[in-house]
């Protein structure tokens, strides 16, 4: 499906309407260039699935865990692997193991070095300039 957003509300509102669709264990990649709206993405999901709190961006602390009040789904994983250099720093943080956790689902923007450890195949979101605004790709 392919969605065109001009404005941080609408990309939360697709994203709030994708994230309705999630299942505990799910694995989401967010692709896309830097300022494509990624972090938007999973400010919008959080939101619609029971946490009211900020979501900033894990650039620094590259994992960012947020409480739910969802009935199934008590956690949102949130991971920025801009800044992880090499597949040992990657394993350090021990990912493959915390996403198969029972009661979260992940979100993942660069996921590109981890995705040769998952066992869990994931759902890809894709961010693209379009003439106006931004085109959103769910796969
Ligand atoms: N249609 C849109 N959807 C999302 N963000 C938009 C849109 N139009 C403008 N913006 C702005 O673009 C920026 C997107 O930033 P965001 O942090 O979500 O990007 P990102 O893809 O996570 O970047 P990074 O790779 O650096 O983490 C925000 O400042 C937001 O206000
Ligand atoms: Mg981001």
């Amino acid at each position: 499906m392919t969605f065109v957003s001009t404005s941080p509300d609408q990309t939360k509102k697709i994203a709030a309407d994708f994230a309705k669709t999630l299942n505990v264990g799910d694995i989401v990649f967010l692709e896309g260039e830097l300022g494509s709206g990624k972090t938007t993405f999973v400010q919008g999901a959080a939101k619609s699935l029971g946490y009211d709190g900020p979501v900033r961006s894990p650039t620094f602390t590259i994992v960012n865990i947020y409480p739910t009040s969802h009935e199934t789904i008590k956690k949102i994983v949130h991971v920025d692997l801009y800044r992880i250099k090499d597949s040992s720093e990657l394993r350090a943080l021990a990912l493959e193991e915390l996403v198969q956790d029972v009661d979260l689902i992940t979100f993942i923007e660069w996921p590109n070095l981890l995705e040769p450890l998952l066992k869990t195949k994931p759902k890809r979101i894709i961010f693209e300039e379009a003439e106006i605004g931004r085109k959103i790709i769910i796969k």
